[in-house]
């Protein structure tokens, strides 16, 4: 069994204070100083009484095609509506924009493969690539409306493919290159796509994953797939089905696929992608994103808390499947007119200083990572770090679950040499962009990602929906409306009122639970669903258990998390076998693998348990709670709905 992760109580009186230059030259004090402001909490106060001029603010620094009539509206709650009438896409301020001013010669996009390959962009390459991808994509019929379901390793098509979709008003569904088969053929059949974009493998580790040979299971499984389009990366022998696969560099290659596109006139409130994230039941939830709202949030997000200047050189680490990569990998940063690093493979391939060797190489800036990242690459030692100049860089930044302080001091010591400061970032698939995060002026508690955004409002409540009090824990709640937020669960709108909108009086509940301390500093504890963090990736309980009860061994089965040195929490299951089965290590290892080949490498369980009872209640609910305190050895806690 793993070790439990080392859980230092956090300090809440530890406080690291930002450089006064710091201070002085960031975006979010020029913002404060514009509003004859002199305080970051007096412009934080003026965001809340002044919700919509903040947000309009935001919005007016980007271009639209018509402006909109109103900012919010509410009358539908929680169907909000921002920037109402206006008209717009994002890509028109992601790259269009960009592509005809003097930014056209700046790099977008710096990318690196794990073989060492490099591949750069300036907006003016950028532009052409997308432009020529949304034109073959309209040549096999995709129109505004539909959903395209994109499943490819971390290479420049990913964004590129998602940058087209919009550009043409499609609607994408990225799926995780690390996501199985089920996984694929499930997403694409609740989006009902007719096109699907994949390569024929991605490299990790210098091995190939075989995407192509996944994606023809999947589309075995759904009958809607009419077309699919494949880009090389691999170069190695893959099956191409003779009037449904068609390769990318072919088609790129003919006259359809034109260098000229004009960018489709959207509505603010048209979706822009579908991104699947887990929840309580084993369907994931399809959450929907709009243009309008979407492109402001993530803009005013970036360009605030990382402090984005002209001649930075940004890295998210993270990949562009997931909505951190969505937000802050592919939008944002080319809305902010940014240089980004992509890198397409592990963190510690050939060595485990291959981070720190791109962010030297890169000169980097800034550098956005995961929890789970730093301990990963903080076991290996301070020798790996310590033989590059990591000088370049002047700002951190952690999300995807609470960062330990052992783990944050280490990326701000050795990291970032103790001069850049660390922005935890709060948010969610749901939320679309940061919820709470300091920005560069806010004094850090390692630990905590300290406040609410700007003209965001965060709470810790009772069930009853009152405040709790000091150091108290509560449902972390966000009290207001705010531009990037989800606007329903794809054919399940019933679903998006009850997961979020039911559970407090008329506010969004986030599923985490929470405490705010006698500054006000917020300290997130973790998930309340029975969703898990596994190395940041949010996987649910009942995914893990429908996979493991397709097996035909398997006639029950519970997940739970248990605390993980790197990653978390790591996934243990207990396990009731039909009657013919007997527990064996050999079984055990066939069942990890079936979890892997049905959901992905990342859901398979570190520790399965044979049982012969699960506890429950008496309506027949697994009791995960008690499972997961048996495991630990920890009080069980109130039993007495427990039916044994
Ligand atoms: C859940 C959302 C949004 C980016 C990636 C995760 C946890 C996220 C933090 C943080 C503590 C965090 C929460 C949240 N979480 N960031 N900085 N500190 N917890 O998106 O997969 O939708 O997961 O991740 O539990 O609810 P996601």
């Amino acid at each position: 069994m793993s070790e439990p992760q080392e859980m230092t109580t956090p300090d809440h009186s530890e406080l690291f204070h930002p450089s006064e230059s710091i201070v002085e030259n960031s975006n979010v004090m020029a913002y404060a100083r514009s509003k004859g402001l002199s305080s970051y909490e007096a412009l934080y106060q003026w965001t809340l009484d002044n919700n919509e001029e903040f947000w309009a603010d935001m919005a007016n620094e980007l271009e639209w095609y018509e402006p909109w009539t109103k900012v919010l509206d509410d009358s539908q709650k929680p169907f909000f509506k921002w920037f109402v009438d206006g008209k717009t896409n994002i890509v028109h301020n992601a790259i269009d924009r960009h592509a005809r001013s003097w930014r056209k010669n700046k790099l977008a996009l710096v990318w690196e493969g794990e073989d060492g390959t490099q591949r750069t962009f300036s907006y003016h390459a950028l532009n052409r690539e997308v432009n020529k991808m949304a034109n073959v994509l309209k040549s096999v019929g995709v129109k505004k409306g539909d959903i395209v379901t994109i499943y490819l390793p971390r290479i420049p098509e990913l964004p590129m493919f998602m940058l087209a979709c919009a550009k043409i008003g499609a609607a994408h569904s990225v799926v995780y290159g690390g996501f199985s088969e089920a996984a694929l053929a499930d997403r694409l059949a609740d989006a009902q796509s007719k096109v699907l974009i994949t390569a024929d493998g991605g490299f990790m580790r210098a091995k190939i994953i075989e995407l192509k040979k996944i994606a023809d299971e999947a589309m075995s499984r759904t009958p809607t797939v009419q077309t699919c389009l494949v880009v090389k990366r691999t170069g190695h022998d893959v099956n191409m089905e003779l009037g449904r696969d068609l390769w990318l560099h072919e088609l790129m290659g003919l006259p359809i696929a034109s260098a000229e596109c004009e960018t489709e006139v959207v509505d603010a409130e048209d979706p822009l992608f579908i991104l699947y994230t887990s929840g309580t039941t084993g369907k994931p939830k399809g959450v929907v994103h709009t243009h309008g709202g979407y492109m402001v949030g993530i803009y005013a997000t970036l360009k605030m808390v990382f402090d984005m200047k002209e001649d930075d050189r940004y890295w998210c680490a993270a990949d562009p499947g997931w909505i951190t990569g969505h937000s802050y990998i592919v939008y944002s940063p080319l809305i902010n007119g940014a240089t980004s690093i992509m890198y397409e493979g592990a963190p510690n391939y050939p060595f485990p200083d291959r981070w720190w060797s791109i962010v030297s190489r890169h000169s980097v800036t800034i550098l956005y990572t995961s929890p789970t990242a730093i301990r990963g690459l903080m076991r290996f030692g301070e020798a790996w770090p310590s033989r590059h100049d990591l000088s370049s860089l002047r700002l951190l930044g952690s999300v995807g679950e609470p960062i330990n302080p052992e783990a944050w001091k280490w990326f701000y010591g050795v990291i970032g040499g103790e001069r850049c400061p660390i922005m935890d970032t709060w948010w969610q698939t749901e939320t679309g962009h940061f919820m709470i995060t300091p920005t560069p002026v806010v004094p850090l508690k390692p630990g905590s990602a300290t406040k609410a955004f700007l003209g965001v409002e965060v709470d810790v409540l009772h069930e009853d929906g009152t405040s709790c009090g000091a150091n108290e824990d509560g449902l972390l709640t966000l009290k207001r409306p705010w531009p990037g937020m989800m606007r329903t669960i794809l054919n399940d709108p019933q679903r998006y009122v009850d997961t979020y909108w039911t559970k407090l009086p008329s506010m969004y509940a986030a599923g985490d639970s929470a405490r705010k301390d006698e500054d006000g500093y917020i300290w997130v504890i973790g998930r309340l669903d029975d969703v898990i963090k596994v190395s940041g990736y949010r996987l649910g309980t009942a995914e893990v258990e429908s996979a493991l009860v397709s097996h035909p061994a398997v006639a029950e089965a519970a997940a739970i998390g248990l605390p993980h040195e790197v990653k978390g929490n790591a996934i243990h299951a207990f396990v009731i076998l039909r009657a013919t089965f007997e527990g064996s290590p050999k079984l055990e290892d066939e069942l990890r693998s079936h979890v892997g080949h049905e959901l992905g490498p990342i859901a398979r369980p570190d520790q399965i348990t044979f049982v012969s009872s699960l506890p429950k209640t008496r309506s027949g609910k697994i009791m995960r709670r008690v499972l997961k305190a048996r495991a630990q050895g920890l009080p069980e806690g109130d039993v007495s709905t427990l039916e044994e």
